[in-house]
């Protein structure tokens, strides 16, 4: 196990440890400030922006089961022109040492390349984090990770509007992820976040009809923690291995030995999401962990 506590240079600047926030568990920042001193983390993913505002899913959102949690929050946010205008700026007023990297989301192919090109000119970002785990409603129901070309197109596009390092985010789900990685290396990706939640369902008996529904409104959602720790593992040491490019280890972290696996498979930085709903001072508690060299 590792005791180097230096910080960590990647994506063009330094993160003073590994942990962040993942994307979507910690809101804006903003929304967790009571309870995490966000400047003693490495940084914060925010969740998922749009170009225009999006309600989500129907509730229940969220359900518990044994394997860990199922979400289905369907990537609600403010849209933008609202992240731009109150939510960055909240981050730029309140952040020294955190950095902050922006989750991007969208339908088609020019949503990707539309909420960068917004925001690339405020300087507390340090990369943008393409969440393309989503339905490509153009092509139907695909991922836009599931095509090759169509992904390496979405990069491109954002490359073109920014100089920024740009971080893909894939679900573990996809086909040959490392081959997939290299493809969107090739397209100009400067690292990866690995991994997304996977699919699921669980049901619920009380409904009163005595026919089973699914927990979720959405019917379905995505499994993280604790599970997830395993296939987050493998997904990092393959992929940095097949690309060299930096990853940012992602899914059922809780402990310090956690952040060690990822850190051992080659991850430059790891994100803790599910932990933090149930303990929110979990990230700041590994942050302090690994500046013991622990
Ligand atoms: C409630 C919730 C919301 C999420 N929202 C996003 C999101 O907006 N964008 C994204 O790329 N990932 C999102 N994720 C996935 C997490 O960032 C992370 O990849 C996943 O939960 C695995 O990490 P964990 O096991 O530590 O939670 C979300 C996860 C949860 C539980």
């Amino acid at each position: 196990m590792t005791t180097a506590t230096q910080p960590i240079s990647v994506f063009d600047t330094t993160f003073q440890n590994p942990i962040v926030l993942a994307a979507g568990t910690a809101g804006f920042g903003r929304e967790v400030s009571g309870v995490v001193d966000l400047d003693r983390l490495g940084g914060i993913v925010t969740k998922a922006v749009s170009p225009e505002p999006r309600a989500g899913n129907k509730a229940p959102r969220v359900a518990e089961f044994s394997g860990g949690m199922l979400n289905a929050v369907g990537l609600a946010n403010p849209g933008v022109e609202q992240v731009a205008a109150r939510e960055i700026p909240w981050l730029a007023e309140h952040l020294t040492r955190a950095r902050v990297l922006v989750n991007v989301v969208g339908f088609a192919l020019d949503d990707f390349a539309t909420v960068v090109k917004r925001l690339d000119s405020h300087q507390i970002i340090t990369a943008f984090e393409l969440n393309v785990s989503c339905p490509n409603t153009s092509r139907g129901n695909e991922e836009f990770s599931s095509d090759r070309t169509v992904l390496a197109d979405l990069i491109a596009r954002c490359r073109d509007v920014t100089a920024k390092p740009l971080v893909v985010k894939l679900p573990p789900t996809v086909s040959d992820l490392p081959g997939t990685a290299v493809a969107a290396a090739e397209a100009g990706a400067n690292g990866f976040s690995l991994v997304n939640t996977i699919p699921g369902t669980v049901f619920r008996f009380d409904t009163g009809s005595g026919i089973p529904e699914p927990r979720l409104g959405f019917g379905r959602g995505g499994v993280s923690c604790p599970a997830l720790l395993a296939v987050g593992v493998l997904a990092t040491r393959e992929v940095h291995e097949r690309t060299g490019l930096p990853v940012i280890g992602v899914g059922g972290v809780r402990s310090i030995e956690d952040v060690h696996q990822y850190l051992a498979a080659g991850a430059s930085l790891v994100g803790v999401g599910t932990a933090g709903f149930a303990a929110p001072r979990v990230p700041e508690r590994l942050a302090a962990e690994w500046s013991r060299g622990g």
